[in-house]
């Protein structure tokens, strides 16, 4: 673990106590906060969300810690990239003013039971496949949230339902925090970035494609066809791709996340999940 010392403009904070005693002439001086966690392997998303996040606060926070309670696969947890230095310098040049990691201990110094009703959405989709990753992931920020009390906080869109379920966690707790969901922001040939995406061999890497090549085929044929024939040549697409297995492919409300019927119900969103070699990816198309 790094010490906690400036680097020329960001300071590494690693407990609680640090970051409030820190923050605490920020918030008498009426300075606006804004907080992007993430579990650090940082890329150009990530860079997205700071440079967001420098339009709603004065001052940006970014966590990094992987949050153990939020794996279901202990050898996903374990496996996890940690270019930590890496990840300094990129925060560093981003020109983010604090990171926040701390270690394990100081998240969960005892242990806790958590369980909060985030509506049926949560069984839903990523739910269904990674059983209680919702509880563990809205546990970790509102730790987050307690700790730093920020004004706004910045997430992915790429990660649509979890934006939704800590959306609902908001509003269970009835928190002031404004919670802003920013686009996805790709690779030049489509994949949508992840920190993730590290683990994908080079042939991986080729059949990745497919699921940003369903997406834009279902945006781009919206209003060719019902949405059944929209999900029948989408889920093809994917099946076809050899190395892809196909977890689900659905287009579904924005705030329910259940399926639509039909295509003038309005908000709707196309989400994909499939696993890509040994790696499971996840990407969304908002639809109007
Ligand atoms: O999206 C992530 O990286 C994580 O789920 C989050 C929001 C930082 C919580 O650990």
């Amino acid at each position: 673990m790094l010490p906690e010392i400036l680097l020329a403009g960001l300071k590494v904070i690693n407990t609680i106590a640090a970051l409030k005693a820190l923050l605490s002439p920020i918030k008498l001086a009426q300075q606006k906060i804004a907080l992007v966690p993430t579990m650090g392997a940082l890329h150009k998303g990530h860079v997205s969300l700071i440079e967001i996040a420098k339009h709603h606060a004065e001052v940006i926070i970014c966590s990094i810690f992987v949050n153990p309670t939020q794996f279901t696969d202990p050898k996903d947890l374990e496996k996890y990239p940690r270019p930590l230095e890496h990840d300094i310098e990129m925060l560093r040049a981003a020109g983010c003013d604090f990171v926040f990691m701390p270690s394990v201990k100081e998240m969960y110094p005892l242990p806790e039971e958590w369980h909060i009703d985030l509506g049926p959405a949560e069984f839903l989709l990523e739910g269904e496949f990674r059983k209680g990753h919702y509880q563990g992931v809205t546990q970790i920020v509102k730790k987050f949230f307690d700790a730093i009390q920020p004004d706004a906080a910045m997430f992915g869109q790429k990660d649509f339902q979890q934006v939704l379920m800590i959306r609902n966690m908001v509003v269970q707790f009835n928190l002031d925090i404004e919670l802003i969901s920013c686009p996805i922001i790709r690779e030049e040939d489509g994949l949508a970035m992840s920190s993730r995406n590290i683990h994908l061999s080079e042939a991986d890497r080729a059949h990745s494609l497919v699921l940003s090549k369903a997406l834009n085929f279902v945006k781009e044929n919206f209003n060719s066809f019902p949405i059944d024939e929209l999900l029948d040549k989408a889920q093809a697409i994917i099946k076809e791709m050899e190395g892809v297995e196909l977890d689900y492919f659905t287009i579904a409300h924005q705030d329910t996340l259940l399926p639509a019927v039909d295509k003038n119900e309005g908000n709707l969103v196309a989400l994909v999940a499939a696993k890509v070699g040994q790696t499971r990816l996840i990407d969304n198309v908002l639809l109007f």
